[in-house]
């Protein structure tokens, strides 16, 4: 694919993304804290995350639901789409979380946070979003399975969960308050 076709593709994903937008947001920024981003984010992942929803392995009743209306090529279109708009960047105080994400997140996520591939950009992620799905690695509750992920959150330990979320998370504060639950979830 050139990047002529890409850039139609994206477009067309960019459309085909008008329902998405009233969770995940316009441009990928998401509305609600619960709700990720998708600005920024790799079509890989974005993709990896589509087919495991769709098969499974990681479990949100709504999403599953959603993904079986998407064509394979409004899949890719929209994959390309998000992850060709800009993503909020990380706060700049750093704090604790800076060392502790760099001990045992960086060798997958990278060290700027921006992931690759199927491994997750990260920074500038939804605090809330990233709490919940932390959490949910660590006590295995069954919504979505990675054993390194699990590995991980273990290793950095329950009680730093907070300060590596806060050195992540966007500058951005979710608008409004919201819930998805809002939003006919
Ligand atoms: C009603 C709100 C809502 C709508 C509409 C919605 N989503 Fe989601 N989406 C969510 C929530 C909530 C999650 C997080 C689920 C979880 O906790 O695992 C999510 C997760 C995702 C993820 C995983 C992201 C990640 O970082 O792992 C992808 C990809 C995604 N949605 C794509 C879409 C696409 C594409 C559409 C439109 C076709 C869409 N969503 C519409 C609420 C929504
Ligand atoms: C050995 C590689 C590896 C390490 C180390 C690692 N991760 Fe991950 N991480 C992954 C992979 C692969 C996924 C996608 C898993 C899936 O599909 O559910 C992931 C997913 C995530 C997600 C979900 C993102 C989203 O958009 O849904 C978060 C949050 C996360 N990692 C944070 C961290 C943090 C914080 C650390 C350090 C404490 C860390 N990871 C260490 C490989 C790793």
């Amino acid at each position: 694919m050139d990047d002529a076709q890409r850039a139609v593709l994206a477009e067309e994903g960019r459309k085909a993304a008008f329902f998405c937008a009233n969770c995940h947001g316009e441009r990928g920024v998401s509305r609600y804290g619960e709700v990720p981003n998708l600005a920024g984010q790799h079509p890989a992942y974005i993709l990896s995350q589509i087919e495991a929803f769709l098969t499974g392995t990681r479990r949100d009743d709504f999403m599953q639901g959603l993904m079986k209306v998407l064509s394979e090529r409004d899949k890719l279109a929209i994959a390309l789409y998000y992850a060709s708009s800009p993503p909020p960047q990380m706060k700049a105080d750093a704090g604790a979380g800076a060392g502790l994400y760099e001990k045992h997140c960086a060798l997958c996520h990278q060290p700027d946070a921006g992931g690759a591939e199927t491994f997750p950009r990260l920074a500038g992620q939804q605090a809330e979003y990233l709490r919940i799905s932390l959490r949910r690695y660590l006590t295995q509750s069954g919504e979505r399975f990675s054993a390194p992920m699990t590995a991980a959150v273990t290793q950095l330990g329950e009680k730093n969960i907070n300060a590596v979320v806060n050195y992540l998370a966007g500058a951005h504060a979710a608008p409004s308050g919201g819930s998805a639950a809002a939003n006919g979830r």
